[in-house]
Formats: C-alpha cells, structure tokens, sequence
C-alpha cells in the first residue's frame, strides 16, 4: 500500500516524501507543477536512492485524480496542495477559495469512493489568528485569520472536522505548522519562492547572496524583547518527519485530532538575522521598516501534545535551519 502525497514536489511534501521513503513508506507524489519542477523528483531519488511515483495533474480534476487511486492501492493521504501566498491570496481571494476548497473536496469524494481511510493535512498556526497569547495550544481559539489564505485553511479545518464526524472510522490529522525553514541538509531540495519572498528567510538568504539590496525588518516597536516579531520557526526536515509520526498515528487511530508542529521557542527577527550571519559568516544588510499589515507581534506553539501523542519532538536548532538554508541557495 503506497501513501499519496498531494502537492508533493513543493517545498514541505518533497521533504516529506523524503522522510517516508526514509521510514519504509512506499510514495507516489501527484502534483500540477504550478510552483515546483519534476526535477523534485529526480532529486528525492538522488537522496534516498528511491524514486517516488509521480503523476503530474490538478487535485481538482477528478476523473485524473480518480484513475490515480484506480492505478495504485493508496492508503492514506498527505493533503499539501493548495494556493499559499498570503499576499497574494488577498490581491486574488476568489481563485484561492476555488483553488484550495475545490482541491480538497475533489480529494475528499475521490478518497470516499476509494474507501480511503486516512488523511493528513496541512494546516498552518495562522488559524489561531491574534484571538489569544502565545504559546498557542490546539484548544486555543481559531479564526479571525487576517487573509484568504488563512481563511481557506481555517475552513479545509471546519470541512475535515465535519467529515471526521460523519464517517467515524475515518482518521484525519490536521497539522498546525509554524514557521517552516531551512531545507534538506543534502542541499538538494528546498523553497523556492516565485518572484519576490513575502517570508523572512527566503529574503535573507537572497539579500546574502546579493539578488536583493536589503532586507526590511517590518517594525521594531513589537511588544516583543527587541521590538522585532517572534516566531517559532522550525526546520523542514523536523516538520516532515513530524508527518511520518502523524501518518503512524492516523493507523493506530480514529476521529479528527489536531496537533501544532513547532518548537516551542520563539525568536525575533533580530535573533535570526544574527544567527544566520553567525552560522554562515556573512553580513545581512537590513534597514527598519514600518510594520507589515496583519502581522502579529508573537507566535510560537506549545508543542507538547504532539510530543505526547505523536512522540515527535523538532530536534533541530536555529543554526541548523540557517546554515542549510544557506546552502541550498547557494545550490539552487
Ligand atoms: C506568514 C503568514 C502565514 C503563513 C506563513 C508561511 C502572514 C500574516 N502570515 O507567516 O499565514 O502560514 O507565512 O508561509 O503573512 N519579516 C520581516 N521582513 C521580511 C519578511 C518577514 O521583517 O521581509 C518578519 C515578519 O514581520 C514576521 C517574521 O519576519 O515578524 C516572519 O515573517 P514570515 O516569514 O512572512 O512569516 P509569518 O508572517 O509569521
């Protein structure tokens, strides 16, 4: 039986891909390549000596969809496909809700068709909004999400809940993500952002390498130790074996279960900007800017629950996250 990654070849499902084919797991990867190359592929063979099936196609094309289940014994299922740019989502709010609400209800009649019982799926700590302090435990309030993207995760969330209810032998895991960084120590695979990075450490690894001028901190006047936002950010290769813990789970269980993967530590802005000059010995040139609408001044998870049902910890540091994602742009 083979676990069906959706999205796949994007930045955290081709981590993740390589993580299960690490744990045994038999991988096939459908993806539609608007944000990725099949040359993933390629690479997550290079780093596990297994290739991954591939087909290339829209979630939400449901005949496609459909003869992929018909062609291989699926499992599971990790839902990583969808529209992911915040800025973007705000400018473009309808083709995101098309986007990522028609994908996975495509997925949800072809996996209930197939008698599919397991899906996993990305979600983001962007659900918790600013509804209440940090750190964010999974009971912590959700919405009030500050743009379309945050609002379509919020409601894949309500729609998985729903489905989880109707059909109880059905076992879903939505996973919280915090703040992704970082890339595979081999330097082969990693983000790749098109056009200008909204996120922080895209835009520090292009400013270090001289594609951007400088970077703009957006706002030091936080409430935070500095006055830089915090966040938990947390190393991709941790987050994706986070996947193999949670897939583990979804066959041991039943019914909805949510769970934050993060590290539990919160740093500035500031502290990344050191860290990454330190680990990598090179200068960031930055300049203070004005804060950046829909930002808050804290987010980091409490990670226990996932330690304490999962069994799955972030192992990997600041350094770490910094120096690999280094690495793969000086490689990619
Ligand atoms: C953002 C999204 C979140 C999404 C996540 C991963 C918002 C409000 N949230 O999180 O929904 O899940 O990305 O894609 O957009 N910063 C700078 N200069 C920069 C870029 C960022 O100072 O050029 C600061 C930000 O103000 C923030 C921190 O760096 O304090 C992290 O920003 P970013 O990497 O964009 O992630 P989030 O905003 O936390």
């Amino acid at each position: 039986m083979a676990i069906l990654l959706t999205g796949g070849s994007g930045f955290i499902g081709s981590h993740t891909a390589v993580e299960l084919i690490n744990a045994k797991e038999k991988v096939v990867i459908v993806d539609d390549l608007s944000n990725s190359s099949e040359v993933i592929i390629d690479k997550i063979e290079k780093i596990t000596g297994i290739r991954p099936e591939f087909r290339k196609l829209d979630v939400a094309d449901k005949a496609a969809l459909d003869a992929v289940f018909t062609e291989f014994p699926i499992d599971g299922v990790i839902h990583f496909a969808g529209f992911k740019a915040v800025g973007e989502s705000v400018a473009k709010p309808i083709e995101y809700y098309r986007n990522n609400l028609d994908t996975t209800l495509t997925l949800l009649e072809v996996v209930r068709a197939h008698n599919c019982k397991k899906l996993i799926f990305s979600s983001s700590a962007t659900v918790y909004g600013d509804n209440s302090p940090a750190p964010f435990r999974e009971d912590a309030p959700t919405g009030n999400c500050t743009n379309p993207y945050g609002w379509t995760k919020y409601m894949i969330e309500q729609i998985l809940q729903g489905v989880a209810k109707a059909c109880p032998e059905m076992s879903i895991v939505l996973l919280r993500y915090f703040n992704p960084i970082g890339a595979h120590e081999s330097g082969l695979i990693g983000e790749r952002p098109n056009g200008i990075p909204n996120n922080l450490l895209p835009y520090i690894t292009q400013t270090a390498i001289g594609i951007r001028d400088h970077l703009s901190i957006y706002g030091d006047d936080y409430p935070t130790p500095d006055g830089t936002g915090v966040r938990d950010y947390i190393h991709v290769v941790d987050l994706a074996k986070g996947h193999v813990a949670a897939y583990k789970y979804a066959c041991q269980n039943t019914g909805a279960e949510v769970f934050n993967l993060g590290t539990g530590i919160g740093y500035s802005v500031l502290d990344v900007v050191k860290a990454f000059e330190k680990a990598n010995q090179i200068k960031v040139k930055y300049e203070i800017s004005p804060r950046r609408p829909g930002d808050i001044a804290t987010c980091y998870s409490d990670p226990s629950k996932a330690a304490k049902l999962l069994g799955w910890k972030a192992e990997k540091n600041l350094v770490d996250m910094c120096r690999d994602a280094w690495r793969w742009q000086q490689n990619c």
